[in-house]
């Protein structure tokens, strides 16, 4: 019976182990269409509770705690959320920490489209595709609108779509995105050939595309501040059955593959949407003097210090030493006065060796590291700095040697001169008395 308890408790707690996971849907038949991606997921340990995106008991927290880690938006079409979710919930959400997975379509709503901008995106109108002449499906209906995507136009970040960069090419039928160039925050994980540009394929086209060559982005990524992360493609389709298992044939010859690249770069994209690639965390962190163990209450200026710090990566669940050459450690009174790139030890910390500048005050040892893809790092540790104390000076310096001669031969001219003085009355009395 107990035993029982256990096995249920230990199945219970690893089916938990990527967190609760809300997905929205247009409506059922989606959960059919995109079985293979919720399955992966599932099979990954996320418990996914499935919802149609109007239903009025929705909701992301009770009583001022989140129920759910990640939210997953496959409704293109919802005009409006039902129960308490709506844009400034969902943002909210984000702002504490919660990921989202967003995918559009041609018909992508304007709550969805507000969301986006909210996160820094900018999706096309009701009613566009991405069009491309000459980069389409052979299956394509006519409007050249299912993309041949070549996987060379995903970003370069193998911990965002995978390590294997060279996967079959990828298929996507839907709208474009503008993301702003700007905005360090914004990602674009995959964008389209220089032909392709965002218009109805039904209207002529009068003016200027809303995106057009290679800024139209298929979909982009948001790792906020906190490191909550946010993925918005502009199709919905990408992650479907049909697209994950049909072939590619690019028509007019070109591109061809038995299986697209799709399902290798959705599930890719699902883990570090959802943190389970490219979170760092800083384990420890320890400064002292050269030859001694512990920090003093302040360092004196022109000593010898070591900065060592622990970083970890979370891998399937676990944290591992992070490997890397390239994490600098700043030394910085305001500006930084070392830099300097820390050295890896075979026990797995990341070590630097500097002396002090000849300037005292109250410094910082500063880790900042930011890679794409991964979490921002940044640990500070405050110091103070003080100038030598009196009896830490040399006695005699150089520089000062005709001070000292100085000093010398004052002392020398009295002596002299009070000596003269003294003999010379003695001559003077002795004269008198003559
Ligand atoms: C830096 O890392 C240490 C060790 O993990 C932690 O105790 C400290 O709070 C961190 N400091 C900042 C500013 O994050």
């Amino acid at each position: 019976m107990i035993l029982a308890l256990f096995l249920l408790v230990s199945i219970f707690s690893t089916s938990l182990a990527q967190g609760p996971t809300l997905v929205l849907l247009d409506n059922q038949v989606i959960r059919e269409t995109h079985s293979i991606f919720f399955k992966s997921l599932q099979e990954r340990g996320y418990t996914l509770t499935f919802k149609i995106a109007d239903d009025a008991s929705l909701a992301l927290s009770k009583y001022g705690e989140h129920l759910y880690k990640n939210l997953i938006i496959f409704a293109p079409a919802v005009e409006e959320f039902g129960g308490m979710l709506n844009v400034e919930t969902i943002t909210q959400f984000i702002d504490d920490g919660g990921n989202v997975l967003i995918a559009g379509s041609s018909i992508t709503g304007d709550v969805l489209r507000e969301l986006a901008s909210e996160c820094g995106f900018e999706v096309d109108e009701e009613g566009t595709f991405v069009i491309d002449h000459l980069n389409y499906d052979v299956t394509d209906q006519g409007q050249h609108t299912k993309l041949v995507v070549p996987s060379d136009f995903l970003i370069d970040a193998p911990v965002i779509v995978g390590v294997n960069k060279d996967v079959a090419p990828l298929l996507y039928q839907g709208t474009g995105i503008l993301a702003d160039p700007e905005n360090p925050l914004v990602l674009p994980l995959l964008t389209a050939d220089s032909t392709a540009y965002s218009y109805n394929p039904e209207q002529p086209i009068k003016e200027y595309p809303h995106a057009a060559g290679k800024d139209t982005v298929l979909i982009a990524a948001l790792q906020a501040r906190n490191n909550a992360r946010v993925v918005f493609s502009g199709s919905i389709a990408f992650f479907s059955d049909e697209y994950f298992e049909s072939p590619v044939k690019k028509a007019h010859g070109g591109l061809e593959a038995a299986k697209s690249g799709n399902e290798a770069v959705a599930v890719a994209i699902s883990k570090w949407v959802f943190k389970e690639h490219g979170q760092l965390r800083v384990k420890s962190v320890k400064h002292h003097k050269v030859g001694e163990s512990v920090p003093p209450q302040a360092y004196t200026i022109m000593e010898d210090v070591v900065y060592t710090t622990e970083i970890e990566i979370l891998e399937n669940g676990q944290w591992k030493p992070y490997t890397a050459d390239d994490v600098q450690l700043e030394f910085v009174r305001i500006d930084p006065f070392v830099r300097t790139t820390m050295k890896r030890k075979p026990s797995g910390e990341y070590e630097a060796r500097f002396r002090i500048p000849d300037v005292y005050g109250v410094y910082q040892f500063k880790v900042e590291y930011d890679r794409v893809g991964y979490t921002r790092l940044y640990n500070s540790t405050l110091v103070s700095v003080r100038p030598l104390q009196h009896t830490q000076y040399e006695r005699f310096i150089v520089s000062a040697y005709p001070y000292y001669t100085g000093a010398f031969s004052m002392m020398l001219g009295v002596f002299v001169f009070s000596f003269v003085f003294l003999h010379m009355k003695d001559d003077e009395k002795k004269s008198k008395k003559e």
